[in-house]
């Protein structure tokens, strides 16, 4: 039957809504009576003649309103749409044959360009206010992204967020197919729990059966894997929600999303072995790319020593030369005094301006480095500007040391490891993206290994655990080592702890575990927790590892990372359909907000806020 023409409100909606989507019909459609229904995307009148794109999350579709083939009414009916209302239409497909001046008026680039559909009726089923940006590329890039996220319902309808979310929906579908072929169970773990530490801060819940307690948010299930394995529920594997209460940056979001899993009678090649597995087909499946097969390995000391950094991005080579010997040779109290002096050769840097390289000491302040140094390497292997009087008595060693060439910049940092690592890391960085330095690769792989036990805690100075408390030492040596009360022995330890890298990012982590109760306490006591606090905090886990724990071992790939790669963004938000802020709202829904007395009291809260 013909669909009537009258406004939403007195009319029911037409069955079926439509037999296509925006995206599918062709040019070997034509002739056909067919349906769409889609958002406006566009209109224009062209003089009496309506002309709509419609839109849905499949595509656009041009829909011409001719009174002569859809009656005025229907005619009237479509001049009134306006960007965003949602319609249903039905019509005829037809060739969109030439122009007046017989040019094509195929829009070649869309996927149903050929076509049209010349309306016979139509139903508006919704209407829009104006809305606030236009879902589409260009215009939403104009609009900031708050507003974007406060109006994420029309934000969503844009392309880009559809395929991101298509994307990453086919992704978690590779991984789960992966998973389950290889004999993985998925199980739930809790998200009301109590507190398991990876170093970050918890979210709570007050409890209102059991006043004054609380519930921790998961920031990961990590003891609950572990314990799977202790139940005999060997290759456990969950899509699984983490909370970290920590400030958000552009790739850490409080609440996300891992690919978790867990084996037993594992060491690391199997779980490394059944990770590349899940990316390798991923990558091909999304992206149609190949891995390395293997992905290189690399140890920790040498990421550190060469790179600056324990998740270098080996787009650029870039590495770091050590040249705290030669420093001493020179008068520059700088280098002489300091534990370690590296350089950094900056290919073709001596086009660099002054300002940028006089610049990079206010930079190099931001990383707690009081600065870094600059020359440029001129004919003759000689050095000019910046620090080059310093250099003179070693510069042939220092160029045979660096490689570097004339037309290159030598950029040093002198200070502790960890602030030269930190510093000379980033600028590696900063040098390829500010210097438009071209990628060797568009995606650069790499699993770092032989990670310490333990590092110092930048802040408090305390010794802290690099992965996390339950992960194994490298040999029994380590083991027998772990009682020692001499801080640079413990930070000597060397863990069974893994990350998978890519482009810089830290994509998925993990660990053998420690599967021996004895071996867990002597780790917990070497990070200072008493017998109190093991008892409270991991007392179930302990319990759990005196009955029978078999050697187990795994990891977790953040899902929300991977499509960041995916897509090439550095913008987490980007690939999450209802993201946070920088300061951990959602302006979608106003979240967090404050609750009503008699909500607290139930939880038996009191509030003790300052007053403004
Ligand atoms: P880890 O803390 O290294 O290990 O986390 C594993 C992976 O999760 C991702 N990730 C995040 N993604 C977005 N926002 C965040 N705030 C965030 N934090 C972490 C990263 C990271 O590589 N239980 C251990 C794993 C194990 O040992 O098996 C764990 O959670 O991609
Ligand atoms: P100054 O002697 O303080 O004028 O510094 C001379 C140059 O050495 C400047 O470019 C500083 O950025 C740089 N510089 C100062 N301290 C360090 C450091 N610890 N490591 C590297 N460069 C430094």
């Amino acid at each position: 039957p013909p669909m009537s023409q009258q406004s939403p409100s007195t009319s029911s909606p037409p069955a079926p809504y439509r037999t296509h989507t925006c995206g599918q019909l062709r040019i070997d459609d034509a002739g056909r009576t067919v349906r769409l229904a889609g958002w406006v995307h566009n209109y224009r009148d062209h003089g009496g003649v309506v002309l709509i794109d419609l839109r849905d999350r499949e595509g656009l579709t041009q829909v011409v309103f001719d009174a002569d083939e859809c009656g005025p009414a229907t005619r009237d009916e479509a001049s009134r749409l306006r960007s965003e209302w949602v319609v249903s239409v039905e019509g005829v497909v037809a060739d969109r044959g030439v122009d007046e001046k017989g040019k094509s008026r195929e829009n070649p680039k869309l996927a149903t360009g050929r076509v049209e559909l010349r309306a016979r009726s139509m139903q508006v089923l919704s209407e829009s206010p104006t809305p606030p940006f236009a879902p589409d590329e260009h215009e939403s890039a104009k609009v900031n992204e708050e507003r974007r996220m406060e109006y994420r319902f029309i934000d969503l309808r844009r392309e880009e967020m559809q395929e991101t979310l298509a994307v990453r929906s086919r992704a978690t579908k590779i991984i789960r197919d992966v998973m389950h072929g290889q004999g993985f169970l998925e199980i739930e773990t809790p998200c009301l729990t109590r507190a398991t530490p990876e170093g970050s801060r918890d979210f709570l819940v007050p409890s209102r059966l059991v006043p004054g307690s609380f519930y921790a948010l998961p920031q990961s299930p990590q003891i609950f894997k572990q314990i799977l394995m202790v139940g005999g529920c060997d290759r456990y594997m969950q899509i699984a929600r983490c909370f970290r209460d920590e400030d958000p940056r552009a790739d850490r979001q409080a609440e996300f999303t891992q690919l978790d899993v867990e084996m037993s009678f594992v060491e690391q090649e199997e779980v490394m072995k059944v990770t590349e597995e899940v990316v390798r087909a991923v990558w091909r499946g999304v992206l149609g790319k190949e891995i390395p097969d293997p992905i290189p390995h690399m140890t920790y000391e040498e990421a550190m020593n060469t790179y600056g950094s324990d998740r270098p991005d080996l787009r650029w080579e870039l590495p770091l030369t050590d040249i705290t010997e030669l420093g001493r040779r020179t008068e520059f109290k700088v280098f002489t005094g300091a534990a370690m002096v590296k350089a950094l050769r900056v290919p073709g840097g001596a086009e660099l301006t002054r300002a940028y390289t006089d610049g990079l000491t206010d930079w190099a302040k931001g990383f707690g480095a009081k600065g870094v140094a600059v020359s440029k390497v001129v004919a003759g292997g000689k050095f000019e500007t910046g620090v080059a009087k310093f250099l003179e008595p070693i510069a042939a060693e220092l160029i045979e040391a660096t490689g570097a060439k004339e037309g290159d910049l030598l950029a040093f940092a002198a200070d502790r490891p960890r602030i030269v690592h930190k510093v000379l890391g980033e600028l590696r960085l900063k040098v390829a993206a500010d210097m438009k330095i071209p990628p060797k690769t568009d995606f650069a792989w790499l699993w770092v290994v032989d990670f310490p036990a333990f590092e110092e805690d930048e802040k408090t100075g305390q010794l802290t655990y690099t992965h996390h408390p339950f992960t194994a030492l490298a040999s029994d040596e380590d083991v027998e080592k772990l009682t020692s009360t001499d801080r640079a022995t413990l930070l000597s330890l060397k863990s069974k702890g893994y990350d998978l890298v890519v482009n810089g990012s830290e994509l998925a982590g993990g660990s053998i575990r420690i599967h021996r109760h004895d071996v867990q306490k002597q780790v917990l006591a070497a990070l200072g927790v008493d017998e109190a606090r093991q008892e409270q905090n991991f007392g179930f886990l302990l319990e759990a590892l005196r009955y029978g724990a078999p050697p187990h071992g795994g990891i977790a790939m953040g899902i929300d990372r991977m499509v960041m790669l995916l897509r090439g963004t550095t913008n987490i938000r980007d690939v999450i359909a209802f993201p946070k802020t920088q300061s951990g709202a959602d302006l979608l829904c106003d979240a967090p907000a404050p609750v009503e007395e008699k909500q607290l009291a139930e939880v038996h809260i009191k509030l003790d806020l300052p007053r403004e």
